[in-house]
């Protein structure tokens, strides 16, 4: 089972590169609107090149520009309000499905009267890389904590909950929150060594993942939430997944309250997108009051 239906992996990813790679290939970069055919911007490809409708040959999810979100981050106060901070690793926050999830998430908390911090790590332009000198930081807490570490510590400190954001590449978190995660939860600010082994050093926080997928089975959320067709193999995934946020969670000390992923993306040129899209708001909401408030 798991083997023919890899091949539909990435969303048809795969079938799709090539084609998509050969009519790139005859534009310059950035000359085409990503939802031209949503019609929700003017497509601005390049006079004589053939593709007009990216969204028609790409299995990335492209939000057409007037079903797209946002959500007024409050950053964090010194009050007494749970503070969510979400960690986004996207190059396309701002049209993608994913993107979509974040403002979403971050919507559910915000009215539940939440201070919400948003890092856009592309947008901060995050150095994700343990280089030579940076690694004994990372791995020992030795040295000072990296400038562009500190205010990222800080965040985390303030947060009570920590939801990391990311499509999924190749079943881990892609590069950038990857990298976030190996500097800024370094050896003597996300644990330390004791007399009796590793201690973690965020206790009381709550960890979560909400990452958007191009076939993992089917499913929108964790463990047991397939749509009742390959339901074995969806749990088989989340299950593996929740092996590995159980461990990082535990390692730093805190609790994984779980994962959203979403495997269930109306495509692009779907007449009911809007429906869809909607379903999925409502889905991610339902997951979220789970997860953080029933399950406690
Ligand atoms: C480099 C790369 C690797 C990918 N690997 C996987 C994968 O291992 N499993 C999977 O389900 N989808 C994979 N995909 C597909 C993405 O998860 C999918 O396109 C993405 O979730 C679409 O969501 P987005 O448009 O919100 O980014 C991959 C995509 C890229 C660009």
């Amino acid at each position: 089972m798991l083997k023919i239906n890899r091949s539909q992996r990435h969303g048809g990813f795969m079938k799709h590169n090539l084609l998509l790679a050969a009519l790139l290939s005859s534009l310059s970069v950035g000359c085409y609107a990503a939802d031209a055919v949503s019609g929700a911007t003017p497509n601005h490809a390049a006079p004589g090149s053939q593709i007009k409708n990216v969204d028609a040959v790409t299995s990335a999810s492209i939000v057409p520009q007037k079903l797209r979100i946002s959500a007024k981050a409050t950053g964090f106060t010194d009050s007494k309000a749970k503070k969510v901070l979400f960690v986004v690793g996207d190059p396309r926050f701002d049209q993608s499905l994913e993107g979509f999830l974040v403002n979403t998430a971050a919507n559910f908390f915000l009215k539940k009267g939440y201070e919400v911090e948003i890092r856009d790590l592309y947008k901060i332009r995050f150095n994700p890389v343990i280089t030579p000198e940076n690694f004994y930081h990372a791995k020992d807490g030795f040295g000072q904590t990296p400038d562009d570490i500190k205010p990222e510590q800080a965040l985390v400190s303030k947060a009570d909950y920590i939801i990391f954001c990311y499509p999924n590449w190749h079943d881990s978190p892609n590069a950038i929150t990857k990298g976030y995660m190996e500097r800024v939860f370094s050896k003597k600010f996300a644990y330390q060594d004791t007399p009796k082994g590793l201690e973690g050093l965020l206790k009381g926080k709550g960890i979560y993942t909400i990452m958007n997928a191009g076939w993992l089975g089917g499913g929108q959320g964790n463990v047991g939430d397939g749509i009742g067709k390959l339901d074995a193999v969806w749990d088989k995934y989340l299950g593996a997944y929740k092996v590995v946020d159980d461990d990082t969670a535990g390692f730093w000390g805190a609790k994984n309250l779980g994962r959203f992923v979403n495997d269930q993306s109306p495509s692009n040129l779907n007449p009911q997108y809007q429906q869809k899209l909607q379903k999925l708001a409502s889905v991610l909401d339902a997951r979220l009051e789970r997860d953080f408030f029933r399950n406690k």
